[in-house]
């Protein structure tokens, strides 16, 4: 069941997700070669609690960290540990709150010191597929023109888009209907109406599309070893169309 919010809670969300807006932006200034991914977790829980707001992925199905952290071939949902960030490394960054009874939950990819060319691409691509699907989240389009987007943007670079793991509906709970496949076809789908709220999260190889889940349990990565992005917003359908609640301004 989608739930649809009314303006009073569509202001609360905006309130949380500018505290992971602030969180991922000191995250992007502190990254560099020699740090752990670890560090970047508890910079990230000093700042939620100083806020007065709660991580939103600690404890979440027995996930042990406020962070994900994925380097490099990891997808998504990579734990934070004493692994040392290398110059060349791009490193996916998501980062949930839950804050005055909403979730706010936005993901970016950046690069560790200079990056090659190839894994600048690819991360420009996938930030621009969440572009161009953020534009499509509109009242009276269909949630296929959202997945048919992130897939023909991410496709038409010679990329592949992940199948397994779907953005989804966000508010009183992280994860709310509709679940959003990166792919998909125009027209298809349930429609848009003012009032959701969408945590649209494309994630995008190099390589092929399929991926696998490693021992621990959740770092997923790329199955052919190829590198990856993933970018995230959370965006409310209004009368004045998409607004991005994730973004600092
Ligand atoms: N942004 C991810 C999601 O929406 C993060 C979930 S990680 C988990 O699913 F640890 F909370 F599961
Ligand atoms: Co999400």
């Amino acid at each position: 069941m989608v739930i649809l919010k009314h303006a009073d809670e569509i202001e609360k969300a905006r309130a949380s997700n500018r505290i992971v807006a602030e969180v991922l932006s000191v995250l992007r200034e502190k990254v560099k070669p020699g740090l752990t991914t670890r560090e970047l977790d508890k910079i990230a829980e000093g700042i939620v609690e100083k806020r007065g707001a709660k991580p939103a992925f600690k404890g979440y199905r027995g996930y042990p960290f406020s962070l994900c952290a994925s380097v490099n071939d990891e997808v998504v949902h990579g734990m934070p540990s004493n692994r040392v960030l290398t110059e060349g490394d791009i490193i996916g960054l998501d980062f949930g709150v839950y804050y005055q009874g909403f979730y706010g939950d936005s993901a970016v990819t950046i690069p560790v010191g200079k990056v090659d060319d190839q894994a600048a691409r690819l991360m420009q691509v996938t930030e621009q597929s969440l572009c161009m699907a953020i534009k499509q989240a509109c009242h009276g389009n269909r949630l296929g023109d959202i997945s048919a987007t992130v897939q023909e943007t991410a496709e038409s670079s010679g990329y592949s888009v992940v199948r397994d793991f779907v953005g989804h509906g966000i508010g009183k709970s992280l994860h709310e209907d509709p679940q959003i496949p990166n792919f998909g076809k125009k027209g298809r789908g349930i429609e848009l109406k003012r009032g959701m709220i969408l945590a649209i999260e494309p994630m995008v190889n190099a390589g092929k599309y399929k991926v696998k889940i490693l021992p621990d349990g959740w770092t997923v990565i790329t199955a052919d070893g190829s590198l990856s992005a993933h970018f995230e917003h959370s965006v409310a359908i209004t009368d004045n169309g998409p607004e991005i609640l994730s973004k600092l301004n």
